[in-house]
């Protein structure tokens, strides 16, 4: 498929058929880093009433700096991966003392908050910024790998930097926000791992998995 195709189908489908009611879909970087942290190993359904109890507590960054790591604990009780939480508010610290207060704007400085990888800074990157940077998580890289065809286990670092070139060659000029989201709504919702909802979905008649029948072979498992 033409790179420029990808992204203007993604972007026409998100706008119709994606979620547009999700409270992190704001601009203010501190609610979209929480967001991004919580959904990391957790669904949307499970996320949106910690988020909300969370932000009630704490609703800025430096209100979260201010706080102690029982506190933080206390609300992140219950969803689980309790390093996620401590990772928050270390990097809530260093935003208060080595970004002077101000969450840092660029995927690579982004990228330096404890607990955010390159996917989720480029995440945070795109929705709060609207700057030009791809995400390739563990959905993303279902589509990548069924839309296009890519052979080879997703998480073999060849292949991995296979999906992130690819990744970046697909982005839209501008955007960023229904693309990015529309990357992930079409993954969580229709690039489904078992029972594809092919029929429903914009890559349909483009996608190689599909046209080869293929969708359960890709994206490639793991190699015992
Ligand atoms: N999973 C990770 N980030 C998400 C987001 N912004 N919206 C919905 N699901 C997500």
């Amino acid at each position: 498929m033409r790179e420029t195709a990808f992204a203007e189908r993604l972007i026409a489908w998100q706008r119709i058929h994606g979620r547009h009611d999700l409270p992190w879909q704001v601009r203010d970087p501190y609610r979209v880093w929480l967001s991004e942290i919580m959904l990391q190993q957790t669904q949307v359904a499970s996320v949106l009433a910690y988020y909300a109890r969370f932000l009630q507590s704490f609703p800025t960054v430096a209100a979260l700096a201010a706080a102690s790591q029982d506190e933080v604990l206390a609300l992140w009780s219950g969803l689980g991966y309790y390093s996620r939480a401590r990772n928050l508010h270390r990097a809530a610290r260093m935003v208060v003392d080595d970004f002077n207060g101000v969450f840092p704007t660029t995927r690579s400085e982004i990228e330096r908050l404890p607990g955010v990888g390159r996917s989720t800074a480029a995440a945070i990157a795109a929705f709060a910024f609207g700057q030009r940077e791809a995400i390739l998580d563990g959905n993303v890289k279902r589509v990548l790998t069924r839309v296009f065809g890519i052979e080879g286990h997703p998480g073999d670092k060849p292949v991995e930097n296979r999906l992130w070139t690819l990744a970046e060659s697909l982005l839209p000029p501008a955007d960023m926000t229904a693309y990015t989201q529309g990357l992930m709504d079409l993954g969580a919702t229709v690039c489904l791992r078992a029972k594809p909802k092919c029929a429903d979905c914009p890559m349909t008649v483009e996608c190689v998995a599909r046209l080869e029948e293929r969708q359960a072979e890709l994206p490639t498992r793991k190699p015992k």
